[in-house]
């Protein structure tokens, strides 16, 4: 059985589908109550109570973390779950880290997510790390403005870097979990190509086949929303990214297409899947 937290999310969601399409059995975890994956069950537990986790653990092989929100805030420690994830007898972690923690390894979020990247090549468990850049989902802040004023409104209109659609990090996860040749690799995974967020608002034009307006925010009122779903320092720390990346942060990397066989896919083929969300 293998353990999938983050389950009912932009990367989890997907994970989940391919685990089961390979005939694992997965245990998908969450705060909310969820439809249970086909031949596994669903668990409701909070990442910020390590111990409540352990009945869901207990007879895992393996453990996608994915931490959201309030756990990557100082404070939190969910160096615990691998422990405890350890002393359950899971054999395998895939951690999902965040690239930053290689291309600015000094915000607070990326110290406290290296540091339990540490713990993870530490715990005597197998495992693989990946470091994702910017996500294609993020567009999803944008889908209120879209739907009700056609316009895109983001900070650093002409400044891109090659987000990344979680349904690849799902796609990568996944392959990690299963294939042995991926135990001990860190992978940094991007999209294709750099796309700044005028283009985003272009390319929303395009699948929703009407003009999509582009509103640049200052930096303040880009924080100001963005701090309703995450910590005010990664808020920060991904705003410092979004309006000067460095070299290595616009570089594209090979790495999903080194996994998958396939190349990553584009922003307009996540926008035209989720074309629902910005009608
Ligand atoms: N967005 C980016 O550009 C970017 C870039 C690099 C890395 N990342 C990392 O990617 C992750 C987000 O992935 P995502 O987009 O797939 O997430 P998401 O769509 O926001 O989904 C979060 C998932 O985690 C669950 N969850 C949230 N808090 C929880 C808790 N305390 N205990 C248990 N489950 C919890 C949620 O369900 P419930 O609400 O039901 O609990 C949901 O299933 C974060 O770690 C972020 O730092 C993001």
């Amino acid at each position: 059985m293998i353990v999938v937290t983050g389950a009912t999310g932009n990367i989890g969601r997907p994970l989940t589908e391919a685990l089961v399409a390979a005939g694992e059995q997965v245990t998908t975890v969450s705060r909310h109550a969820a439809v249970a994956p086909e031949g596994g069950r669903h668990a409701v537990a909070d990442l910020a109570d390590p111990a409540g986790l352990e009945p869901t653990l207990a007879g895992a092989k393996a453990l996608f973390l994915l931490l959201s929100g309030e756990l990557h805030a100082t404070g939190a420690d969910p160096a615990d779950i691998i422990g405890r994830a350890a002393a359950s007898g899971v054999r395998r972690v895939v951690l999902l880290s965040t690239l930053g923690v290689a291309t600015r390894p000094f915000g607070a979020t990326r110290i406290a997510m290296r540091a339990l990247e540490d713990v993870v090549r530490e715990s005597g468990s197998d495992w693989t790390i990946l470091r994702p850049g910017g996500f294609a989902s993020n567009a999803l802040w944008w889908a209120e403005s879209v739907r009700s004023r056609q316009v895109v409104a983001a900070p650093f209109g002409d400044t891109g870097v090659p987000i990344i659609d979680p349904a690849d990090i799902g796609e990568v996860a996944a392959a990690c979990l299963l294939d042995d040749r991926h135990l001990g690799e860190v992978y940094e995974l991007t999209g294709p190509a750099v796309i700044t967020p005028r283009e985003q608002a272009a390319a929303l034009a395009g699948v929703l086949g009407s003009p999509v307006g582009f509103r640049e925010l200052t930096r303040a009122e880009a924080k100001a929303g963005m701090v309703r779903s995450m910590p005010a320092e990664l808020a920060d720390d991904t705003l410092d990214i979004l309006s000067s990346p460095t070299l290595a942060e616009v570089r594209v990397s090979p790495d999903v297409e080194r996994v998958l066989g396939r190349a990553p896919r584009s922003f307009a083929e996540w926008a035209a899947r989720n074309v629902a969300a910005f009608r």
